[in-house]
């Protein structure tokens, strides 16, 4: 592991002084800084958070490291620039406001960059790619500092999207974490566990959030997490959205009354289901395979097959039997939902 720090030393050097080239670029650069204004960060802010700038220019960022002597073949390695067919090298990031990316090292691995201009046709995130130091999958936004507010509070809260992140901790939720604009992964949760066994999981306030909780809940199940689902009723995209509209105060609220991964699904499953109808039960038990399919722990999964029977009303034993046959159809068909559709009726059959 010593030995691998020092192969790294010139990339893990090359990131950080891009870092410091992309904060000193935000200091003067007005539109940078009103577009952060505009999203709730004041000069301040960006300082505390560390974000940055990347110009709207073809290579400042590449000269600017190249005058410090660094290997080109490690600054293209990294993602930060990139050549074209003539052989000419130019800045991967241009135009966008830049997020650093730390390790569990609290080491600055990559970078998360937002476009500031409102009407464009380029991505609106543009995040590092993935390097010898940087693997997408594997690290989370939000751990700076070694996970230590994760520790010391005892809970994460588990978000969508950069600006959740920076916005609730802005507001003083030091734990925010996000994936890196990828799905949630095993690795990620394994990461988290080794600072807290409790998160907040509060994605987007859409329909893509509430399958990403689902499916974020069954990773995190396998590694025996306490989990709660944030439920926004108010209209707002996302946290970010939430705490702007409605401040520090009702986030609180919000987050007291965040339910049990059990409940969050119990309520997302019935929403358009009549539970007293047989039909409805046999499609609810399907639906709740995969989460008693995930279980690590004998006990909870005995207390919640408990739980499940005295809400719809079908004694245990079957319960038990339908989760421990066997789990053939999650496998060859991971989509729940495509399988009640082939086999029951639905809410949405048309007469
Ligand atoms: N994302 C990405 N590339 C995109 C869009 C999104 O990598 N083109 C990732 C980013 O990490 C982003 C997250 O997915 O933060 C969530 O996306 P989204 O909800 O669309 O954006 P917000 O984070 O809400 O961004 P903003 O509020 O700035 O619009
Ligand atoms: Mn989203
Ligand atoms: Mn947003
Ligand atoms: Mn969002
Ligand atoms: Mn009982």
């Amino acid at each position: 592991y010593e030995i691998n720090q020092d192969k790294y030393k010139e990339y893990y050097e090359i990131l950080s002084d891009a870092h410091e080239f992309f904060k000193n670029s935000i200091k003067n650069d007005e539109k940078a800084l009103k577009y952060m204004e505009e999203r709730g960060f004041l000069p301040k802010d960006i300082k505390k958070f560390e974000i940055g700038f990347s110009l709207n220019e073809r290579d400042e960022l590449f000269k600017y490291l190249i005058k410090k002597n660094f290997s080109e073949k490690k600054i293209l390695e990294l993602g930060l620039v990139k050549r074209n067919e003539s052989g000419a090298v130019y800045d991967t990031f241009r135009n966008r406001v830049m997020f650093p990316i730390y390790n569990p090292q609290n080491k600055i691995v990559g970078f998360g960059g937002r476009i500031i201009e409102k009407e464009t046709d380029l991505p609106k995130y543009l995040n590092s790619a993935d390097s010898v130091v940087f693997k997408k999958g594997k690290e989370l936004f939000g751990l700076k500092n070694r996970g230590e507010a994760i520790k010391r509070k005892g809970f994460a809260i588990l978000m969508e999207g950069y600006l959740d992140v920076l916005t609730v901790k802005r507001y003083g939720f030091e734990t925010a974490v996000a994936s890196l604009g990828t799905a949630f992964t095993e690795e990620q949760a394994s990461l988290l566990k080794r600072y807290t066994k409790n998160i907040i999981i509060a994605y987007d306030n859409d329909e893509a959030g509430k399958n990403a909780i689902i499916r974020a809940g069954y990773i995190l199940k396998k590694f025996d997490f306490e989990i709660k689902c944030l439920k926004i009723t108010e209209n707002v995209k996302d946290p970010d959205e939430f705490l702007r509209k409605y401040g520090k105060k009702k986030f609180v609220e919000t987050l007291k009354k965040s339910v049990d991964f059990y409940n969050f699904l119990f309520l997302e499953f019935t929403k358009n289901l009549n539970i007293e109808e047989i039909t409805s039960k046999r499609i609810l038990v399907k639906k709740f395979k995969p989460f008693f399919e995930t279980f690590e722990n004998e006990l909870d999964k005995e207390l919640y097959i408990q739980k499940l029977s005295h809400e719809i009303g079908i004694e245990e034993k079957y319960l038990r039997q339908e989760f421990e046959s066997e789990k053939s159809y999650t496998k060859k068909d991971k989509s729940n939902n495509n399988y009640i559709k082939k086999n029951s009726f639905d809410s949405k059959v048309q007469y």
